[in-house]
This record gives C-alpha cells, structure tokens and sequence, in this order.
C-alpha cells in the first residue's frame, strides 16, 4: 500500500470519527474563511506550511488521544505544553450560559469532512444576509451544502481568500453541479496569472486553473475578480470590507498563502478579521499598511489553521478577544501520528502567542461546528 492509500484509508477513519463528533452552539458577552475529475485532499495537501510538515492532511496514524477527543486539558494527559516549556491553554469550555453577542445574528465555524485542515465559515445577520467564507475541500460540500439550505438556500455573498483545495475546492465542487439547490449573488475572489502559479507552485496551480475555468462558467456578473483594499461588499445586515491587496510578490514557499486576501467584516456591531492562509510576509505587509485603529476587531480567524501562518505582531494589533481556529484535533496538538508534539508545525508556539496575550476564548474546530450567536 502506497502512502497515498495509507493516508487516503486513514481519511476514511477521520471522516467516521467527524461524522460521530460533537457540536458547540456558543455564545458570549457582546463585550468587546469545465474541468473534469475530483480534488483528492489528502494527495495534494495544503503543503505551503513548514516544508514537508505543511501537510493539510492528517497524520496517518491516530495519536495517543485519537479523533474524536473533545480535549479538556486533563484528557490530554501531562504534555500540554508549548515548545518553551510552557503549560497551554485549550479550547474554551462550553457552558450554555453565555450572553449572545451577535444581536440574533450568528457565526458557524463548520467542522472538516475529510479530517484534514481546511476553513468554512457561514455568517447569518438578523436582517437575512448569508455570507460564506471559503467552504472547505470538495469533500467539505455535501455538509456545506445542508448548512447553507438551513439557513435559507441564498448566499449573498461568497468570499474566497484564496485558490487552495481546502479552502475552494467545496465552491468548485458545488459549482459544477447542475442543481445544488442554492442561490449565489456574487463570488469574490482575487487571482493573479497562471504563470505565477505554476511557478510558484506546481501543486496548487492545476487547480487553480480548473477553479478559474469554472468560474469562466457562471453568469455574467456573479463573479467579481477584481477586488483590492477598500473594496466593500455590502449584504442586509453584514458589512465587508477587502483590507489588503492579494500578495503575488513572494516566491517562496509560502507564496499561495501569502496571496490570501483578508477581509474585515461586521456583522450586527462585532467586528471580525479573516486572515485566510496569510503567511508571515504579507502578514508583514498587512500591519505595515493599515494603522491599529482599521484592523482592531473583536474575532480574529488564526491564519493558515493556526500553524505558520501570521507573526504574533499581527494577532498583537488586531488584539481580538476572541480566536477562531479552523484547526482539527491533530494539527491542534502538532500530532503527526506519535502522539502531542510529535509533528513540526507551529500550532503549539501560535496557542502560546495567544495565550501570553491574555485571550481566554478560543473556539477551535476540533470540538466540531462552533456556532456563536
Ligand atoms: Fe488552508
């Protein structure tokens, strides 16, 4: 068995354990992401991370807590630390006491299909406006696709931060299919040349060339490619505004990341800030462009799934009291297989960040579909 079956059987393994996970419906005091053939997320991978390490998918074998652990701190065993030595926070307990924040609005945070890394956000305002931001991989969009039906069918508007599997590949998807039984005003999205892809990397570039040739397919309108800083997008009861020009200068590894673009969006009086997979450079760039007062918001989405996206600098001016962690359970313990710590990405130093800045609330994606109200 190669080690894309061994990964592809431990998918299967993860999906059973999601499929069995719970949901988190929270929320708080209001005190303050035509081409044929299929995306195979555990095959191509959302790679721009730490080398090698920067898989998307899942270890291809269980840790010691295994899927499905909610991870209370002391499920988690004796290690809960960071690379300094230092004992870690975890994911904010649930109480169902919580004063709503979003004035009958809500933010859904929906949990991975597939067990790897990936960002689906649905954004609902009390005045009816629906926004989605990003969707996942293509085996995100069945689940996708019933969140968006409950929640009436008629997306205003859909955010992409950037052209990568598991944040497209449910659109694509859903895209392609005759009747997905939904409505979609507008696709916001911000690509560069399929040259530039291609160099920087082979990986992703296919895709975005069958992503882009897809979205050639929609109605005259639909899609909006040309969005920069300051573009606003306004939908009943959400407010979006583009803080930054997509990044297509880098030519590193973490190129494709690094063109994230990141939105600022308010939703009945909470301001939030999607960072999609912003790298550390255009994350640079981001706090070098915009002065504190534009990008200070409430909840802050951690960059590329927690783990070697943004400098702590960047968490430092948005200084949100609230994190959004679309990180599943393996990736939120660094677990590559040999249990807590045993990967290399970054995800222990960035929960060290936050927690040495004082945020005691943090609603990760492992605990399943976060839901703030
Ligand atoms: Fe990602």
């Amino acid at each position: 068995m190669n080690l894309r079956k061994i990964m592809y059987s431990a998918r299967i393994l993860w999906v059973t354990a999601a499929i069995l996970g719970v949901s988190a419906a929270v929320s708080f005091p209001a005190a303050a992401s035509e081409p044929s053939g299929t995306i195979q997320p555990l095959t191509l991978g959302d790679s721009r991370g730490p080398g090698a390490s920067g898989s998307g998918a899942p270890p291809v074998s269980g840790s010691a807590q295994g899927p499905g652990v909610t991870g209370g701190s002391g499920a988690q065993g004796p290690s809960i630390y960071n690379p300094s030595g230092n004992m870690l926070m975890d994911s904010t307990p649930i109480t169902g006491q919580e004063v709503p924040m979003f004035d009958g609005g809500s933010l859904t945070m929906l949990s991975t299909q597939t067990g790897a890394q990936m960002l689906s956000v649905l954004l609902q305002s009390k005045e009816g406006g629906l926004v989605v931001v990003d969707g996942g991989w293509e085996g995100d969009a069945d689940y996708l696709l019933q969140a968006i039906m409950a929640r009436g069918g008629h997306v205003h508007a859909w955010l992409i931060t950037h052209p990568d599997f598991d944040h497209a590949g449910a659109l694509y998807n859903i895209l392609a299919r005759a009747d997905s039984g939904i409505a979609i005003d507008h696709i916001y999205v911000s690509m560069t040349t399929t040259d530039w892809y291609y160099a920087v990397s082979s990986e992703t570039a296919p895709f975005v060339d069958m992503f882009r040739q897809r979205l050639a397919l929609q109605p005259e309108g639909m899609v909006v490619d040309t969005i920069s800083s300051g573009y606003q997008i306004p939908v009943p009861g959400i407010q979006t505004t583009v803080l930054n020009n997509a990044f297509f200068g880098d030519a590193s590894a973490d190129a494709v990341n690094n063109s994230s673009v990141v939105y600022r969006i308010d939703m009945n009086g909470v301001r939030m800030i999607f960072l999609g997979d912003l790298a550390e450079l255009a994350g640079n760039i981001l706090i070098q462009s915009l002065s504190q007062t534009e990008l200070k918001a409430d909840i802050v989405q951690m960059a590329h799934h927690g783990q070697s996206g943004v400098g702590k600098a960047v968490y430092e001016t948005i200084a949100a009291p609230v994190c959004l962690w679309p990180t599943p359970l393996w990736l939120w313990n660094n677990d590559a297989g040999s249990g807590y710590g045993s990967g290399s990405w970054k995800t222990l130093e960035t929960r060290g960040w936050i927690q040495s800045m004082g945020v005691t609330r943090n609603y990760v994606m492992k605990d399943g579909d976060i839901i703030l109200r």
